[in-house]
């Protein structure tokens, strides 16, 4: 019997989970599907929504360790993460993504000598003061096991001297939980909910620390909202990291009063697919929202001065216009004249069938 441990922490990983844990149910005579829910992600719209939408088995075990600085969380994550190795003894530990409960539970792993899967390996966006580009490093180097969604990731791989045999191209995973429930999600028809026109309005999601900490670089940021929204309304679902700066700011308020920003709580997978599905522009800092958009064929602008998703604008309908309002404005211009986006190589809704293959022949090997 080959034990697996799988680890979900924050929004952005529970949909990576999704297709591994229903593949890894397939084989449940010969493998032991373990889910771990570290707690960093708690509310149940950040939470609880995405199981019970996307199916996803209930977590077995919460490590419930809760919002602190970066460093007290990942240092919670650990140590209530090792316990839970030593009496499970998996045989591999798998984490996805890159937020702060990847690198802690990886950590865990490779000092209790455990093999180490992770899931989106080898995204860079070369910039080491986000605090995801550190997960992604050091996870990298740690990992035994490194799972690819884009040929430049094995690149970024083999330059940090990764050798070649531990990469696995199998595509991405975000994808085939997308696929899965697009359908599902067109039939909520969320738009004429809001009574917002399909295509007539733009979604907007803001909440990495470097744009939403500061209140002047997110009223910045708002002046170009403001700009777009005399074009189409803007609806905007705000993450908790980001409220405290939405309430403080007057922009907001005038733009809410006006009509022209309409402000939601955070939203369930279903319903947030929905929104960008027949959405004219999706505006963002999120990482996943850039692939997401590229599948829905949906142009999106990137409020950050890097990608560590490259293939999103080199295929897809991504453009990475800064922090700059006047940048930010002219891609909302541009956005007519761009050629629609293709579908990047193996991001077909079968990644996470790759994925469990691979793991269940390196068990085998071993
Ligand atoms: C985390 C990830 C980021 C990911 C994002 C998606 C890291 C370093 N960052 O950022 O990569 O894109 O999740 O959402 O791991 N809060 C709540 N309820 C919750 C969770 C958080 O109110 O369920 C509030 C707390 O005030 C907390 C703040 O949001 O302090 C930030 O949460 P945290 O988990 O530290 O990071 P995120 O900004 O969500």
């Amino acid at each position: 019997m080959q034990r697996i441990v799988t680890v979900a922490g924050a929004r952005p990983n529970f949909m990576k989970i999704a297709p591994i844990a229903r593949q890894l149910a397939r084989f449940a005579d010969t493998v032991r599907h373990t889910i771990v829910h570290t707690g960093q992600h708690y509310d149940r719209k950040m939470s609880e929504v995405f199981f019970d939408q996307l199916g996803i088995p209930e977590p077995d075990i919460n490590l419930n360790v809760g919002s602190a600085s970066h460093t007290a969380q990942t240092a919670a994550v650990m140590t209530a993460f090792e316990p839970v190795i030593d009496s499970l003894r998996p045989d591999t530990v798998v984490v996805v993504g890159d937020v702060n409960s990847t690198l802690a539970c990886a950590l865990v792993a490779a000092k209790r000598g455990v093999r180490l899967a992770h899931v989106e390996a080898g995204l860079r966006s070369f910039d080491r003061t986000m605090p995801e580009e550190i997960n992604r490093v050091l996870t990298d180097q740690i990992s035994d096991v490194l799972f690819t969604t884009e040929r430049t990731a094995a690149v970024n791989l083999a330059r940090e001297g990764i050798p070649e045999h531990r990469v696995h191209f199998v595509g991405n995973v975000m994808i085939d939980t997308l696929l899965a429930h697009r359908e599902r999600a067109r039939a909520l028809a969320v738009a004429q909910q809001y009574g917002l026109q399909p295509r007539a309005y733009g979604t907007l999601t803001l909440h990495r620390p470097s744009n939403v900490d500061d209140q002047s670089m997110f009223d910045s940021l708002l002046t170009a909202i403001a700009d777009i929204s005399r074009d189409v309304p803007i609806v905007f679902p705000v993450h908790p990291r980001t409220r405290p700066r939405v309430l403080a700011s007057p922009l907001a308020s005038t733009l809410v009063e006006r009509g022209a920003l309409r402000l939601l709580e955070p939203l369930g997978y279903l319903e947030f697919i929905g929104l960008m599905d027949s959405s004219a522009v999706v505006l963002t800092d999120s990482g996943g929202i850039q692939e997401e958009t590229t599948i829905l064929q949906v142009p999106c602008l990137t409020l950050r001065t890097t990608t560590e998703r490259p293939i999103t604008v080199s295929a897809g309908t991504n453009q990475v216009v800064g922090t700059q309002p006047a940048d930010i404005v002219a891609g909302w211009r541009r956005i007519g004249s761009r050629p629609p986006g293709t579908v990047p190589e193996l991001w077909d809704g079968r990644a996470a069938e790759r994925i469990v293959d691979v793991l269940r022949q390196v068990f085998i090997a071993a």
